[in-house]
């Protein structure tokens, strides 16, 4: 996604780490305001055009709803796109939810697993391997296996993205919109 000014003064790197303080990298030329203003459009149209390509009303990522959260939104873009302005290519945005997940027996847990609560990959750019860059990045930096993820609201894509890529395929019934998968419980602690 191309936006009027320059991507490249907003991300330092491939892939960034946005939280709640929307803090500018380091040698960042913008000054406060102006980084603060252009990353807030960024999220808002990223979140909009991920609610929209999972046919959803309303988008699950803003700017100001990260604001307010301690969730961790990943954004990954292509530098030398757009003239040398750079171009937003997708994000993955991961936090911590309080859920009660059963288990294979049908026992309820309550717990807190780190959920995928939204990820998109702009439709330019699907099946070239971004998706599975981001999620790799994600992986790492939050220091999980795909398996321990909750997954809100899964849609068909993402259900085969998982399945091909981490070969994740039977889930564990839910009655609520989260999906886990098998494995799931050997990891996660659980407060029952
Ligand atoms: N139809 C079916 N499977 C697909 C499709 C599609 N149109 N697009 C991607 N996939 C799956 C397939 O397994 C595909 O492998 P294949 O091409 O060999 O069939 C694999 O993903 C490709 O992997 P990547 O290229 O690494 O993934 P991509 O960059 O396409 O990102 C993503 C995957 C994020 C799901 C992307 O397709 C997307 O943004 N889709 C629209 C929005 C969406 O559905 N987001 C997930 C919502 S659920 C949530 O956020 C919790």
């Amino acid at each position: 996604m191309e936006f009027n000014f320059n991507i490249n003064n907003l991300f330092g790197n491939e892939i960034c780490l946005i939280d709640k303080e929307l803090t500018p990298y380091r040698t960042s030329p913008l000054n406060i305001r102006e980084y603060k203003a252009q990353l807030c459009q960024v999220l808002d149209k990223m979140g909009d055009a991920s609610a929209k390509a999972q046919g959803l009303h309303g988008a699950i990522t803003t700017a100001h709803r990260l604001q307010l959260t301690d969730h961790h939104l990943y954004m990954m873009k292509d530098a030398s796109a757009n003239g040398g302005k750079g171009a937003v290519v997708g994000f993955i945005k991961t936090g911590h939810k309080r859920l009660f997940i059963y288990d294979h027996n049908g026992v309820n847990h309550e717990m807190e697993p780190l959920c995928t609560l939204d990820f998109y990959v702009h439709e330019s750019r699907q099946r070239t391997g971004c998706g599975r860059k981001l999620f790799e990045f994600m992986l790492k930096a939050e220091g999980v296996q795909p398996y321990q993820l909750a997954i809100d609201r899964p849609s068909h894509k993402f259900l085969a993205f998982l399945n091909k890529h981490y070969k994740l395929k039977t889930a564990v019934p839910q009655v609520n919109n989260f999906v886990v998968f098998e494995h799931f419980f050997r990891s996660v602690s659980s407060s029952v």
